[in-house]
């Protein structure tokens, strides 16, 4: 069984949102801070999320990433991760985090099964950082990456959003900076939301521009497996690292879309953008995943065929930190 949407497209990764909890403040997403909001309620439990990963792995569900929010603040992540690495059928088990308590846990998640990390580091310059994400972790941050490469993980990420008033200088020092090493560079194109309007309009940086600029620098477009979802990836010859662009505005990206977001509250998310989020949570109660996969099964039909932010939709997502990007 795999799940397939009225567009023939395929499902075999789900993100999985554990907490909408931040402790940084990046400027795109949350420059306030995390704020409560005054209706939510607790987050899933360990019981829930149980239920959720045998469902999505019996309808075909081969990799599950855990994001946040930052699912780090969640006292029991390593357990999430356990609980997820243990189900029969999920061969990969990612984690997004910004990397706060990488250095502390990095060894601990291993253990529990964790394959794959993508860790956000908006500048290599302390600085800079600081001025994105409102923290002072760079040092921490980069040691946590070291440490989790001598552990022999060997799936790393390093996610970046280049911002116009920010970072933008920034592309060819992360081109250096992985040159020697085995990591995958993601540049991720400013998405506006609800609540970033007009930074959005003050920092995007249109994907397309970093594409060519690696195409003149000698970049190569490395082609994917059809289920790689949509990034567009480059290697080159004199760098260890890789690149990978997400360009949610080009045309044709939501016809790779291979992934079904859950949110800590218990919604079902068909895309990324612009819709409520559709509830499953009553289906978790219960060790049986049956109920819920029926659900799931009958909510996939849903499912649009893009996102239409190139109409400027942002849908109810009012930040990523709701469903974890
Ligand atoms: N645009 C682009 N990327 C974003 N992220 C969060 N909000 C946005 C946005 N508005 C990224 C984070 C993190 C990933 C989960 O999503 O930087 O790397
Ligand atoms: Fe937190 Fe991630 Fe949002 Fe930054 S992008 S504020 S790390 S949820």
């Amino acid at each position: 069984m795999i799940l397939q949407d009225n567009f023939a497209r395929k499902f075999t990764y789900l993100r999985l949102s554990v907490t909408d909890v931040c402790n940084f403040k990046c400027s795109y997403c949350l420059p306030d801070g995390y704020e409560k909001p005054s209706s939510v309620c607790d987050p899933l439990n360990l019981n829930e999320i149980k239920t959720i990963a045998r469902a999505f792995a019996n309808l075909g569900t081969k990799k599950i990433r855990i994001t946040g929010g930052e699912p780090s603040v969640r006292k029991d992540l390593t357990d999430i991760i356990r609980i997820c690495s243990e189900t029969k059928g999920i061969e990969t088990v990612a984690l997004t985090t910004n990397g706060y308590k990488l250095d502390k846990y990095i060894e601990q998640w291993i253990d529990a099964g964790l394959t794959n990390l993508n860790v956000s580091i908006d500048s290599l310059d302390p600085k800079m950082f600081k001025q994105i994400c409102g923290q002072n972790r760079l040092t921490e941050i980069f040691a946590g990456l070291d440490k989790a490469a001598k552990l022999g993980l060997n799936k790393i990420k390093v996610n970046v959003v280049l911002m116009k008033q920010y970072n933008q200088n920034e592309f060819n020092q992360y081109l250096e900076w992985i040159k020697d090493k085995p990591i995958s560079l993601r540049f991720i194109e400013l998405m506006q939301t609800g609540d970033n309007k007009q930074f959005f309009m003050d920092n995007h940086i249109s994907g397309e521009t970093l594409k060519q600029q690696l195409l003149d620098s000698g970049w190569t477009r490395v082609i994917s497996e059809s289920h790689a979802g949509p990034a567009q990836e480059f290697s080159h010859t004199d760098s260890l690292g890789k690149v990978g662009l997400i360009m949610p505005y080009s045309k044709d990206f939501c016809a790779t879309c291979n992934r079904l977001r859950v949110s800590s509250q218990g919604k079902l998310h068909l895309c990324l953008f612009g819709e409520e989020g559709l509830p499953i949570r009553q289906w978790c109660q219960q060790e049986e995943s049956e109920a819920l996969e029926q659900k799931i099964v009958e909510y996939l039909k849903l499912k649009k065929v893009s996102h239409f932010l190139q109409d400027g939709n942002s849908g109810s997502t009012r930040h990523l930190a709701m469903i974890g990007g």
